[in-house]
């Protein structure tokens, strides 16, 4: 069984990658994991040119045609991001809108959950985490909220360190492990 993590933050050692590391040593050895650092792909805003309505692929040749068969092959899907002005990255903004062509079922089954660390308004992030799955069709568990600013602030905040366990149970009983 597969774990894939997608870190949407810029800081490799950020806050929340911080959490999404708590979360898969929960997950080690029971699944195999694997994190993607989205800053380390180039991935292109969707252009609208629908040939994925026709396709069920997207055309676009960046570093999302190394993403897609992850996904597919995976289990869980954790999404992890700081917020930024309000919502999720770009970079994680752009990731969601170039899955347009796999909210068709193609991912049903899986199990999805997300990250969210910022430092005091979490804005539109929740939303747009859960729409995002529920766009994919996937099950959800609750996601996990983090509250801190500076790297390693995160450290300080029990409830989302709490929130992480949880998480960690909710998906090995997802699995009845
Ligand atoms: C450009 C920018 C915008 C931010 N906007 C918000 C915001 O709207 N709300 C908030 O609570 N924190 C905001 N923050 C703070 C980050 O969410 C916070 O520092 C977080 O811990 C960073 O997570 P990371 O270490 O995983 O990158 C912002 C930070 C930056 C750099």
């Amino acid at each position: 069984m597969k774990v894939l993590g997608i870190v949407g933050s810029p800081r490799k050692d950020g806050n929340s990658a911080y959490l999404l590391d708590k979360l898969c040593a929960e997950l080690e050895g029971r699944f195999d994991i694997e994190k993607i650092y989205l800053k380390n792909y180039e991935i292109s805003a969707c252009q609208e040119c629908y040939y994925c309505q026709k396709n069920d692929e997207c055309v676009i040749d960046d570093g999302m045609q190394e993403i897609y068969p992850k996904l597919k092959e995976t289990d869980v899907i954790i999404l992890s991001s700081p917020i930024f002005m309000g919502g999720i990255t770009s970079r994680l903004r752009a990731f969601m809108e170039r899955t347009w062509h796999l909210r068709k079922g193609q991912l049903k089954g899986k199990l999805g959950s997300y990250i969210l660390v910022g430092r005091r308004d979490m804005g539109a992030g929740v939303n747009e985490m859960e729409e995002f799955l529920s766009r994919l069709q996937v099950n959800k568990a609750p996601g996990v909220i983090g509250y801190a600013l500076h790297k390693g602030e995160i450290e300080q905040d029990d409830e989302a360190l709490n929130g992480i366990k949880a998480l960690g149970k909710q998906i090995f009983s997802f699995f009845k492990l």
